[in-house]
């Protein structure tokens, strides 16, 4: 018997919500962020809601990379099926591989458009486990209209840099301008830093390439005792708990003449409430006495998909949306997120709206990583062993010599017998 019209079309109507159902996925991705970073996003992912119908929660973690990895780490090894999305800092691909979606192919067709050393870092034992959203190289940052008034230059040296940092402040005569700030707190960003200083200053890269452990040496300690002695003079004692939003906190607010700092500050610094707006300029950061050269630390941040995802097909659609050309370019032009793909350090409106980007490629290219390849899975603790031992130099707990004797014992322990 045939089934009266109006039974027809509502079963018709079912299948069809059934099926929208189906391929409407609702996603949750977990993001730390510095500045305007979850704003952006959210705009983004209304974009992809919009064109998709897929729903995307945003989790939001604290802005630290440390305390993310290890939450991260802790929902990735009770397999927690609440988060699709992971956006991931540049140094952990080695260590949360094993959790991850490999991209290889479901991204075949998006790799080529990403430098290569960026894919590849994020390429473990020949599986792509996240895609590049942004690259970080930092600058220094400086105060154009304090150095003019004060008739200095822009420092190309650390010493330089100290030296000028005196002079101003003093010339200035006010108690809440600092000469430089930094990220001085106990966590990733000080190995960022501490990298910098080290290896500008001829002291090698913590551990190199090929494994070996390099940082206990004379330009290391020298380098790291030149940065004790900028505590409670140049500095301000309280930058050893500073983080990126501490320094761009007293920087932004016209208290620094000097910021180590990423991108991401600059287009910040340029808002309409920022009181250094129009007042500052980005420059490489400075050379050490011993060294041959800058050097700025790798950082960037990708997008991964778990492979405890229930919608993975859907994640991997939001994650090639977040890696895409069309959001880069967005993130570019809004916060000053450097990108990864070649082609955008060409593109007018970045170059005209940004014009740090155009000018950041060389410090990119050149930029220094982190040992995060070759201490693979046990990377964390190696750079915990190396951020501590900074720490504790720069707190006067020990001399640079000494921590850096006992951290060359801590990483051989590390090791054992191999990365
Ligand atoms: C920036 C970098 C990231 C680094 C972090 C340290 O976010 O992009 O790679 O680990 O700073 O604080």
């Amino acid at each position: 018997m045939k089934a009266p019209l109006a039974t027809s079309i509502l079963a018709l109507a079912a299948v069809s919500v059934a099926a929208g159902a189906a391929t409407a996925a609702e996603l949750a991705i977990v993001s730390g962020a510095v500045g305007n970073d979850i704003q952006e996003l959210r705009r983004q992912l209304d974009v992809f809601q919009e064109r998709t119908g897929h729903t995307v929660e945003i989790v939001t973690m604290p802005p630290s990379t440390s305390d993310q990895f290890s939450q991260y780490r802790l929902w990735l090894s009770a397999q927690n099926a609440d988060i699709d999305v992971y956006r991931t800092d540049v140094i952990w691909a080695p260590q949360l591989a094993e959790h991850l979606v490999d991209l290889t192919e479901a991204a075949a067709d998006v790799t080529g458009e990403h430098f290569p050393a960026i894919i590849e870092s994020q390429t473990v034992d020949g599986k792509l486990v996240a895609l590049p959203m942004f690259t970080d190289a930092p600058a220094l940052y400086y105060r154009k209209d304090l150095l003019e008034k004060h008739g200095r230059s822009v420092p190309s040296t650390w010493a330089e840099l100290e030296e000028t940092a005196k002079a101003v402040v003093e010339a200035e005569g006010s108690t809440d301008l600092f000469g430089f700030v930094f990220q001085g707190a106990a966590y990733e960003g000080l190995t960022c830093d501490a990298l910098e200083w080290v290896k500008s200053n001829g002291g090698g890269q913590v551990v190199e390439a090929d494994g070996t452990i390099s940082v206990n040496n004379e330009n290391a300690a020298a380098a790291l005792e030149m940065v004790r002695g900028w505590i409670g003079t140049i500095a301000p004692e309280g930058v050893l708990g500073y983080k990126e939003e501490d320094s761009r906190g007293v920087w932004q607010t016209g208290n620094a003449v000097f910021m180590r700092n990423w991108p991401y500050a600059y287009a910040l610094g340029n808002g309409d409430d920022s009181a250094v707006k129009d007042k500052f300029d980005v420059v490489p950061l400075p050379v050490g006495a011993s060294g041959d050269g800058s050097a700025a630390t790798l950082g960037g941040w990708n997008l991964a998909v778990s492979r405890y995802s229930d919608e993975q097909e859907s994640a991997i659609e939001l994650v090639k949306f977040l890696a895409s050309a069309e959001a880069q370019k967005e993130r570019a032009i809004n916060s000053s997120r450097l990108p990864t793909m070649a082609s955008l350090y060409k593109d007018a409106d970045i170059l005209d709206k940004q014009p740090v980007i155009g000018k950041w490629l060389p410090i990119f290219e050149q930029a220094v990583p982190r040992p995060s390849a070759p201490t693979k899975g046990k990377y964390n603790q190696v750079s915990q062993e190396f951020w501590t031992a900074v720490h504790n130099t720069l707190s006067g707990n020990g001399s640079a010599a000494d921590n850096l004797a006992e951290l060359e014992r801590s990483l051989k322990r590390v090791r054992r017998s191999g990365w």
